[in-house]
């Protein structure tokens, strides 16, 4: 591991943002970005834009043609060894004649970690593997991918948006909207971003939700619909029924779900995945995602939904709307249901806190588990 130079970083800085332009498109693969340098200068740039497409090295390798000899090629990612839907990249950068490698993070995959390195090295290639922050945010890039293969479930984003005062509705269960179109905005940036949008079935029948990703610029992958119903309930009228067939709808409900909810929801294109518990418990239903090849959720609530998450310890990070409003009153639900802790001792507290504007409204943004290392 290498404390990198101010060019090393700026460039890793550089391939990370490349790595974005793809986001939300990637999975099951990872966010990757490249980009090669020359007597210091910039000539090359590259990411990886999805499944069975080129990596984002070989992207960075074709810009430059025949300029990669002797150059330094710095990706977020280490060069993979091994052929998968495409070939792999490590003999491709020898073969370019790469001098140098400055590489963001290991492979999070303990089968091939280290490989791709060992391979550069052995052609000759100097190869340094970032360290400290670094190397933090190259393995923040690609979150979901190393929680998915690290602990066998998705990654969890929770997002709510709440009163200054912390309800997420009225006494009368009025909920929409809370906070303002920039922030409605961002949250279908959101849910682009992710491979699945969770919701209970309160929130499945108070506000009849699509949860699809709109009015966003580009391509966009649609995450699959994810409801939490013990019993089946959702009708086949509602929305997320509807749109099964095109978006995949998984409900998860529990061992007492009555048949002929199950059937016809199923024959509306509603795949019923069943538990054996009373309701379905959050980390099962994780895990049977995480199987499904879902590897990034991002649970919308409402306050019951989110409360579980919370005391499963599953929420991985945290986006908190506050809108500048007092909604008030002991019947308006607060933000997290369930029993919540009986000591302040024992609150979540987020870690890496942001505080940002989005139009009227405040963004919190920060993290409640640590990122799984990569050991070396
Ligand atoms: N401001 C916001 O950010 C926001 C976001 C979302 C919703 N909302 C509002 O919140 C309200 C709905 O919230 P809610 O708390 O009543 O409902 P919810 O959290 O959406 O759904 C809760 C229901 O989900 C089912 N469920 C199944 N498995 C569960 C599990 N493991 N843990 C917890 N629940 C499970 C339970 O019903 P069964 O056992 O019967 O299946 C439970 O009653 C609506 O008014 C909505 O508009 C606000």
């Amino acid at each position: 591991m290498t404390v990198l130079g101010a060019a090393d970083a700026a460039a890793l800085t550089r391939a990370r943002e490349l790595a974005l332009n793809a986001r939300g498109r990637v999975s099951p693969n990872p966010l990757v970005g490249a980009v090669i340098l020359r007597d210091g200068r910039l000539i090359a740039e590259g990411w990886h834009e999805g499944p069975g497409l080129a990596h984002a090295e070989i992207m960075a390798l074709r810009a430059a043609g025949p300029q990669a000899r002797g150059a330094t090629l710095v990706c977020t990612l280490e060069p993979c060894s091994h052929v998968g839907r495409t070939p792999p990249c490590a003999p491709a950068v020898i073969e370019a004649g790469i001098a140098r490698v400055v590489v963001g993070c290991l492979d999070p995959l303990e089968r091939t970690r280290g490989r791709g390195i060992h391979l550069l090295r052995e052609a000759g290639i100097d190869v340094a593997v970032a360290s400290g922050e670094q190397a933090r945010r190259s393995r923040e890039l690609i979150d979901a991918f190393i929680t998915h293969s690290a602990r066998g479930r998705p990654h969890v984003m929770l997002k709510l948006a709440t009163s200054l005062d912390g309800k997420v509705a009225t006494r009368t269960g009025e909920s929409q909207w809370i906070t303002g179109p920039q922030a409605r905005g961002l949250v279908h940036r959101l849910r682009a971003d992710h491979d699945a949008v969770a919701v209970g079935i309160g929130t499945a029948l108070a506000d009849d939700p699509q949860l699809t990703a709109r009015g966003i610029a580009g391509p966009v992958r649609q995450p699959a619909r994810v409801v939490f119903d013990s019993f089946a309930r959702l009708p086949v009228t509602s929305a997320l029924a509807r749109g099964a067939r095109t978006i995949p709808v998984y409900l998860a409900v529990g061992a007492n779900a009555p048949w002929d909810r199950v059937t016809e929801l199923q024959n509306a294109g509603v795949e019923v995945v069943a538990f054996p518990t009373l309701r379905p418990d959050v980390p099962a239903v994780l895990a049977a995602l995480a199987e499904r090849g879902i590897q990034s959720v991002l649970v919308e609530g409402g306050a019951q939904l989110a409360g579980a998450f919370v005391a499963a310890d599953t929420v991985d990070v945290v986006r908190w709307f506050l809108a500048p409003t007092l909604i008030g009153g002991d019947q308006a639900p607060g933000a997290l249901g369930g029993d919540g802790v009986g000591n302040l001792a024992q609150a979540a507290r987020l870690g890496d806190l942001t505080v940002t504007r989005v139009g009227d409204d405040v963004l919190c943004s920060g993290r409640l588990i640590d990122l799984p290392q990569i050991e070396d």
